[in-house]
Formats: structure tokens, sequence, C-alpha cells
């Protein structure tokens, strides 16, 4: 009875006091040689994360505990690297070969233990052979930690969006365990594996605070410009800044986040899209590569509107997984072909 009331007083004191204890999370990412295609019969050899591109999305709350177990199913060594986190006393968890581990070897497991922390948006990616795995191979995938104590801005936020940018080289697209070349020249540009015009649009209600969490995932430095709103550059590298800036476009190099803010307040079918014009190409063709559209619900469709004639894929840049809360997502609008 003495230890009932004592559980009791801890509970009340921690609801009271605004505590909540760490949750332990567990998670396992497959890693598979899947075919994805970019746009139209362009197709790709990835080592994919649970066999799409980019990888499932990891929700968590700033503080918990999180296992992630790796199986490696593939022919060649892996890692992750989980970009952003601080990883304090727990350096063996950061995923570099060589430096703070083996790499995880063919038909090998490996278990990832981790503190979530800092919040915000992080992400993750192989560290072996980042040339060829990360650039070329599509092993990246987000990872956002939700903030105890989020800022005023972002409590505002009706709808969020996740944009992992990247570009691949179409000579490599059938040779995994090559490429990755100083020589490369990169000639397909994606937003979260896609290129326009097989991206989807980003949908929004009039009166929505809109959140994009842009990724740099690949080795070139996008752009990002949007039509028709200036948004608030809120955050960098999962970190408030204190002084947001109000801006049309933002620089994005490899590795970095920016978190975007804007209030939709401008009905229409608006771009967003690389300002760097050698990223907007489909191989030779002009016209595709890393652009999309920012769309109001009730704006009626034109049949010359190129997104307007294809089958609408909610999910596309994780907004009903994020919508769901804290977890873990699979994304069945990113999975590919898995090859044996
Ligand atoms: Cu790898």
């Amino acid at each position: 009875m003495r230890s009932l009331v004592a559980a009791l007083a801890l509970t009340v004191g921690l609801a009271t006091s605004g505590i909540t204890l760490a949750a332990t999370r567990n998670f396992e990412l497959n890693i598979q040689d899947t075919k994805i295609t970019l746009v139209n019969k362009q197709t790709y050899h990835t080592f994919a994360f649970n066999g799409q591109v980019p990888g499932p999305l990891l929700y968590v709350d700033e503080g918990d505990d999180v296992n992630v177990t790796v199986n490696n199913m593939t022919a060649l060594s892996h890692t992750i690297h989980w970009h952003g986190l601080l990883q304090k006393d727990n350096w063996k968890m950061d995923g570099v070969p060589g430096v703070t581990q083996e790499a995880i070897k063919p038909g090998d497991s490996f278990t990832y233990h981790f503190k979530a922390e800092p919040a915000g948006t992080l992400w993750y990616h192989c560290h072996v052979n980042t040339n060829e795995h990360v650039d070329l191979r599509g092993m990246w995938g987000p990872l956002i930690v939700k903030p105890k104590h989020p800022t005023a801005l972002e409590k505002t936020v009706t709808k969020e969006f996740v944009m992992m940018l990247s570009e691949w080289d179409s000579k490599w697209a059938d040779q995994p365990g090559h490429g990755g070349l100083p020589s490369d020249r990169p000639d397909y540009f994606t937003i979260n594996g896609k290129a326009f015009p097989e991206v989807q649009p980003m949908r929004v209600n009039k009166g929505d605070v809109v959140r994009i969490r842009l990724i740099g995932t690949g080795d070139e430095t996008h752009s990002i410009h949007l039509h028709g709103h200036d948004f608030l550059i809120a955050f960098k590298d999962g970190q408030p800044l204190a002084n947001p800036i109000l801006a049309d476009t933002v620089l994005i190099a490899p590795g970095e986040r920016y978190d975007l803010i804007f209030k939709a307040d401008n009905p229409g079918r608006w771009m967003i899209h690389d300002h760097m014009e050698s990223h907007t190409v489909n191989g030779q063709d002009p016209m595709g590569g890393m652009m999309t559209v920012l769309e109001y619900n009730g704006i009626p469709n034109d049949p010359w509107y190129e997104l307007g004639q294809h089958k609408f894929q909610p999910n596309f840049y994780y907004e009903d997984s994020i919508k769901q809360g804290e977890g873990f997502y699979n994304n069945d609008v990113f999975k590919g072909q898995l090859l044996q």
C-alpha cells in the first residue's frame, strides 16, 4: 500500500511539475538492394533502408532512448551515422567505420543505442564510402526530434513537409559498388527521390502555417526558391535561430538543414524549385529535376497543369505521418523493387 501511495505521489508530482519520462523506442532498419525510379524510365540501383528512398521517418521526443537494429542484407558493408545527434558519452554509436566501429558486414546486424538530443530536424545516413552510398545509393532518411520546449513560432505550425534534396549521375545507375568519383557530373536531381514531374505537389489550405524541413543529402548546393510567398528561415541544422530571416530563397549545402515557416495566405499554384538552373533537368531534358508545386486546395485543376495529370499520392512529404505523432513510419510511396 505504501508503495502504491509512493507511486501515485511520484506520478502526480511528475504531472504537476510538467516532467515527462523519456520513452524507450525500438526500431529496425533493413538495408536492401532496391531499384527505384527517379523519373520517367530512369531507374537507379540503391542500398535502400527498408526498400525505400528516402528511408523511413524516425520521429521521437527529445530525451528518448532509441534503439535501432540494422540488418545488412546487401553485399557491401555499411554503418549509420545519426547526423546532428550529440551522442554525449556515447561516441561509439556515431556510426563512422574505422573510427567509432567496424562497418556492419554483409549478413550482419548491429544495434545502435542513443539518446535523442538535441531536438530538431536531423537525418541519418550511411558513413561507408559516402561518395557512393550516400550520394548515389539513396542511403538516407529523416530523423525528427520533437522539442520539449517548442518555440512560439513552431507552435503555430499546422502542416509540415519534409524535403530531402539529392542528385544522381545516371552513368552509375546499374553499377552498385562503383561511382562517386570527382569526375562525376550529376544529371538527375530529386526531392524525396523523385524528379519533376514525377514528384507530388504539396497541398495546403488557405490559413495553414506551413513548415518545410529541407535536408541536403547529396553533394551539391541548392538554391530553393518559393514563388508567391516570403518565408521565415526559422531553424538551421535543427536549432532555432534567435532572429529568423525573412526570405524567398535559401541556399542549402550538403548536410545542412533549414526549416522554413510561412503563412499560406495566397491561394493558387506556386512553384518551389532549385534556382540552380542546371538542377532543373532530367538527363538532357530541361524543365525537370528539383522542383515541385505548392498547391492550395480548392484551386480547380487545368488540363495543362503538369502535376494535375498524375494520380495524387498523399504522404510524399511525410505530412500525414508527422500528423500522427511520434513513431516509426515506412512509406509505401517510396518503395522500390527489391533486387536479389
Ligand atoms: Cu553504405
